[in-house]
C-alpha cells in the first residue's frame, strides 16, 4: 500500500549552464521563486521534524508524502540559481557561494541523498517511528549544513 514509486530527480541541483527557460524570469522574481520553494520545503520539514520528535502522532504514509513533496519542489531550485540573482538585495545566498559552486553542490547532493533514503525507507512495509526518526533527522541536518555555509543570517 505504501509502495509508491519514488521518482525524484535530484541530479543537477545547480545548473552550471544558462537555461533558456530561466531567462524568462527577472532576477528579483527568481529570488522570490527560490525563497518560496524553500518555504514550501520548510513546511514539509516542520511536519516531518514534529513527527520525529513525537510532538505529533506518527503517520507512516504522511512521512512518505511529505518526503515526496520535498523531492518534487526541491527539483525546481536549480533554475533559480542563475548568476543574475547574485546582486539581488533580498537574497540571503552568500556571494561567496558563487565562488564555491562545487562545495554548495556537494551540500545539495548530501540533501538529495538523505532525501532519497527517506523516500525509499518510508515506502517500505513496516516503516515505523524507529526507522523514521534517524532518516528524518538526517534530512534536516543536511538543510542546516548548507545554511551554515552558504546562507546569510
Ligand atoms: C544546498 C543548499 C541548501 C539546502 C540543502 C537547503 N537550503 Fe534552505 N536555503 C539555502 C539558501 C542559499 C537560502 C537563501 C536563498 C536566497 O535568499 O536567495 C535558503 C533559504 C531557506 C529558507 C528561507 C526562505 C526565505 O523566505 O527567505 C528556508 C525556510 C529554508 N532555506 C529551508 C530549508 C529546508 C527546510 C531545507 C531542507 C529540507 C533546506 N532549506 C535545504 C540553501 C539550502
Amino acid at each position: 500500500m505504501l509502495k509508491k514509486i519514488a521518482l525524484v530527480a535530484m541530479g543537477g541541483l545547480f545548473a552550471t549552464t544558462a537555461m533558456a527557460q530561466s531567462d524568462l524570469f527577472k532576477a528579483d522574481d527568481l529570488v522570490k521563486y527560490r525563497q518560496s520553494i524553500y518555504q514550501v520545503m520548510s513546511a514539509q520539514a516542520t511536519v516531518l521534524g514534529a513527527m520525529a520528535k513525537g510532538d505529533t502522532e506518527f503517520d507512516a504514509e504522511a512521512v512518505h508524502e511529505r518526503a515526496l513533496n520535498l523531492g518534487n519542489v526541491s527539483k525546481l531550485l536549480g533554475e533559480t540559481y542563475v548568476p543574475a540573482t547574485k546582486g539581488v538585495k533580498d537574497s540571503n545566498l552568500l556571494d561567496s557561494a558563487w565562488d564555491d559552486l562545487d562545495g554548495m553542490g556537494e551540500k545539495g547532493k548530501a540533501f538529495g541523498g538523505a532525501l532519497q533514503e527517506l523516500i525509499a525507507v518510508s515506502g517500505e512495509e513496516g516503516f515505523d517511528k524507529k526507522a523514521a526518526a534517524p532518516a528524518i533527522v538526517k534530512v534536516l541536518k543536511s538543510c542546516k549544513a548548507c545554511h551554515d555555509d552558504y546562507r546569510a543570517d
